[in-house]
């Protein structure tokens, strides 16, 4: 029988029972809600709500379970509703009435409150360590590459030149600030302490909030009971930090998948980090970006979802809100498989400096470069990039590249044009000199590298 059987005259159907049980996902809030349980029944002895020796004889059955659960000696049993009912019930089958009384004062919608609080805090952290991992490669990748000169783009088409270390110094700032918009949401989770809500009206034993809080890691008790329970922002605000950390990580994977490619090969995966096809025997292909980039459909989906199960609730707790552990748990899990094998990834990756050189050859990309020249003797800039682009035509109509012209067919658009120009519009000089603060100059990148390291 459940442990609220008291009411009902009839075992709940099988078939009820499996639809309305969480226990298969929120099993994995074991230690997370007997770590909520033993401060509760601590909070209850303190108080004088229970005796002491009931509170000592609950911490230590409960700290049988976490033993016995962590050992595999322990199977959750599938008819209790939820990983609550379970532990409690197990907890009164070892210690009999002490374990009946762990209850008291407390509700299910406070206690799952706090649950995936607790979990989630631990799960975030180890978020943000992968982050922090991520950003440490890119880092060093960065400075090995603070001179590696390649197109940058834009509509994909080659637009200017810039280092490699600068583009991938881009996605680190990004990861930077995902990593701040998680401790952020953990900061405001971990602000407010739902236990002492109660089902949604608090209670009318002398509970002490501030007792819990403290043990567990909150700031202080929430304010209002009907918020403590109902209140699932912190999952939404999780679930769309790590869609956008995912958004993040699928630009990039989109980016090494074109750079894979023969079209682009600007850089060449580890064997160990790609993968072959079972028909095409030349093949090596980027799947890892590629499911990183499909992954990050099911964490935009889960977002979705918990936005969608919340919409349209009333106050207080209501059973829909039993949908959110699945959503952000697989966010969760989604993020965290994703980025342990994209780190590695980028980690080992083949950077084939010679061949962005050369792409970096073609498509004028100096060709903002040889206008500025002219400026800088003195004409105006729309006139400038009027005679540069007279050029670039003369280029494509004779198969040439702006190093490649003579110095006449500079001269015949402008006297301003001297030999000085071949240097000026030298790629390495398109990089070196765009020192503007924020720039792609080789100075910039180890600038930023630095403090990414320092932010570290
Ligand atoms: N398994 C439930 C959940 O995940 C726990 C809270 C249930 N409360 C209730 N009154 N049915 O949301």
């Amino acid at each position: 029988m459940a442990l609220w059987a008291g009411r009902f005259s009839k075992e709940i159907d099988s078939t009820v029972n499996d639809f309305n049980s969480s226990l298969p996902f929120d099993c994995r809030m074991y230690a997370q809600d007997i770590k909520g349980s033993v401060a509760h029944a601590q909070m209850l002895a303190a108080q004088g709500i229970i005796p002491a020796q009931d509170a000592d004889a609950i911490a230590d059955g409960l700290a049988g379970i976490l033993r016995d659960i962590e050992a595999g000696t322990l199977a959750f049993d599938a008819a209790a509703e939820d990983i609550h009912m379970f532990i409690e019930q197990e907890l009164t089958n070892r210690i009999g009435d002490a374990g009946k009384r762990l209850h008291t004062g407390r509700s299910r919608n406070d206690q799952v409150a706090v649950d995936i609080r607790l979990y989630l805090q631990d799960a975030v952290a180890g978020i943000i360590g992968q982050i922090n991992e991520l950003l440490s490669v890119l880092c060093n990748r960065a400075e090995e590459h603070a001179e590696t000169i390649m197109s940058g783009y834009t509509h994909l088409q080659r637009a200017q030149p810039i280092a490699f270390g600068h583009h991938l110094m881009a996605y680190a700032w990004m990861l930077l600030r995902d990593r701040s918009r998680l401790q952020d949401a953990l900061g405001r989770m971990m602000a407010q302490n739902p236990l002492g809500s109660g089902a949604l009206a608090g209670t009318t034993y002398p509970i002490d909030r501030h007792f819990t809080s403290e043990k567990l890691g909150f700031e202080g008790p929430s304010q209002n009971s009907l918020d403590g329970v109902s209140d699932r922002d912190f999952c939404l605000e999780i679930a769309s930090a790590l869609s956008i950390l995912m958004t993040h990580l699928s630009r990039f994977s989109e980016e090494i998948i074109a750079w894979c490619s023969w079209e682009f090969k600007f850089i060449e995966l580890d064997d160990a980090f790609a993968t072959g096809s079972s028909i095409m025997p030349q093949k090596k292909n980027p799947d890892i970006a590629e499911l990183v980039r499909g992954k990050t459909g099911r964490v935009n989906g889960n977002l979705v979802a918990l936005l969608t199960v919340m919409k349209g609730l009333p106050l207080a707790y209501n059973k829909d809100m039993q949908e959110d552990k699945e959503a952000i748990f697989d966010s969760i899990d989604t993020v965290k498989l994703c980025l342990s094998t994209f780190t590695p990834m980028l980690q080992t990756m083949t950077v084939l400096d010679a061949n962005m050189r050369a792409a970096a050859a073609k498509g004028f990309i100096n060709a903002t470069d040889c206008a500025d020249y002219l400026t800088k003797k003195g004409m105006p800039f729309r006139d400038a990039y009027k005679i540069t682009g007279q050029l670039v035509a003369l280029c494509i109509a004779q198969d040439k590249t702006l190093e490649s012209l003579d110095l006449e067919q500079y001269k015949a658009k402008s006297d301003l044009f001297d030999a000085d120009i071949f240097d000026a519009i030298r790629l390495e000089t398109c990089v070196n000199t765009r020192t503007s603060y924020g720039g792609p100059c080789p100075d910039s990148v180890r600038r930023q590298v630095a403090e990414m390291r320092e932010a570290l």
